[in-house]
């Protein structure tokens, strides 16, 4: 398992770019099993969940080639209907064939995807959805077992209200309407800028969406799709983590290639803390900064503030000047990075969903930790950035699950951070 070592102290500066979102190439990954034959997708970054999902598709009888940041998938009919559980505990997010499988073939089999490091994660809002479409649903043997009730084999368009606004839940039920009979509608829909993507590239492929990225969506099911190309999002998380990064060194950063509105949340709390932040349509710069102030921050829901970056703002507070309570509102248990920032000297009581951390300029000092999960995994690579000395940063596979050549990019704007191979 490779590791990452940083040595601290380094004062960021430049320009820098961010990848394609993997949270959307992911979804659209899977929404392409919706229409047999060619689809190009274009900014798809090279990451471990892309290839995993990747090899689901293979696995469904598609073929994915990678030609720089473009995969052309080939869809064909599938020889089976089944996720199987090795993939699926690998990506949970493979549970997002399910909707595409369902709707087209009127059958789908996946594995169920268990729990992970940041809770139970249950996948109950996406089966209510399919079961209020019509589907028959059946958990047998770690699998979800759905068939297409009706007689026509096609799910039927339904009013879905969802108790709370899941990404995947909403995702799944609208890429299942796109071919459904009849009208579809998501009230309590999540708005993050990932669903209006797949939304414009299920559009491409011909179907009818509308209200994407509010908290209705209305699908009016059409008879088949056709293959599609489209351009990936940014990754508004990558694009956010490379802000704090640069900011909590003090340096001055520009991110370009990136949408600063997807980051308002972030930007209205930097800004609060006392960083200056510009913004122009499509970059976003952090002006040095001697000393922030903590400041509270609660993860919501889009537009709320995303729980993608709660960790690594978590450590921007930790050298803040005073107290930040933070509270994890979206997941049960996302404050495994406490006890490894913890372990830098960072000063952090957590609670239940709640932290509060005590900010001291200059407290960090290097230490290995180890990753838990992703985003954990990059909120340690902050806190080395800042540490005095050496921080190693063990099983940053996590890390390569979700940012794409995260050292080079820091490398280049002068951090001094290596991979080491095992
Ligand atoms: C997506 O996960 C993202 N993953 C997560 O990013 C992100 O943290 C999350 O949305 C929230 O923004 C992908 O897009 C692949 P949810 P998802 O359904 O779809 C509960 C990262 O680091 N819930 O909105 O799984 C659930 O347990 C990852 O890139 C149910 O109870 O998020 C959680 O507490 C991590 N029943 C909350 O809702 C359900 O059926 C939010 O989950 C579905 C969800």
């Amino acid at each position: 398992m490779d590791k990452m070592l940083v040595r601290g102290g380094r004062r960021l500066n430049g320009e820098v770019s961010t990848s394609g979102a993997k949270n959307s190439a992911l979804k659209m990954l899977f929404a392409s099993l919706l229409a047999e034959g060619r689809h190009v997708f274009h900014n798809v970054p090279e990451l471990q969940d892309i290839i995993s999902s990747a090899q689901l598709l293979e696995s469904l009888n598609c073929s994915v080639e990678r030609k720089g940041k473009t995969l052309i998938v080939d869809v064909k009919k599938p020889g089976s209907f089944e996720a199987h559980y090795d993939l699926v505990r690998k990506m949970r997010a493979s549970i997002l064939c399910l909707g595409p499988l369902l709707a087209k073939y009127g059958q789908a089999q996946v594995s169920l995807p268990g729990g992970c490091a940041i809770g139970s994660r249950p996948i109950d809002l996406h089966l209510q959805g399919m079961k209020a479409m019509g589907a028959e649903i059946e958990l047998h043997q770690g699998y979800v077992h759905a068939k297409a009730g009706s007689a026509s084999g096609r799910l039927q368009g339904a009013s879905i209200l969802f108790e709370f606004a899941t990404v995947g839940g909403t995702e799944n039920v609208m890429m299942a309407a796109t071919l459904a009979e009849g009208v579809t509608i998501i009230e309590n829909a999540a708005k993050e800028p990932e669903i209006v993507d797949l939304a414009n590239y299920l559009n491409k492929m011909g179907a009818k969406i509308e209200g994407a990225g509010t908290a209705i969506i209305r699908v009016t099911g059409v008879e088949k799709l056709t293959p599609a190309e489209h351009e990936v999002v940014p990754d508004r998380i990558e694009a956010g983590t490379l802000l704090i990064a640069g900011a909590i060194t003090g340096g001055e950063v520009t991110v370009k290639k990136c949408v600063p509105e997807h980051l308002d949340a972030l930007i209205l709390k930097m800004r609060e803390s006392g960083f200056t932040i510009d913004t122009e349509k499509t970059s976003m710069t952090v002006r040095p900064c001697k000393e922030w102030k903590g400041v509270d921050v609660s993860t919501a829901p889009h537009p709320g503030f995303p729980t993608d970056l709660q960790a690594q703002f978590m450590t921007l507070m930790t050298v803040a000047q005073g107290t930040s309570v933070i509270t994890e509102t979206v997941f049960e248990n996302r404050f495994m990075h406490v006890t490894e920032l913890a372990r830098l000297g960072a000063d952090i009581t957590p609670k239940a969903r709640v932290a509060v951390v005590r900010g001291k300029p200059g407290l960090l000092e290097g230490a290995p930790v180890m990753a838990t999960d992703l985003r954990a995994s990059a909120s340690l690579v902050l806190a080395g950035l800042v540490a005095k000395n050496e921080t190693l940063v063990n099983r940053i596979y996590h890390l390569d699950r979700g940012y794409e050549a995260l050292e080079a990019k820091l490398s280049s704007l002068g951090a001094d951070i290596k991979r080491l191979k095992e």
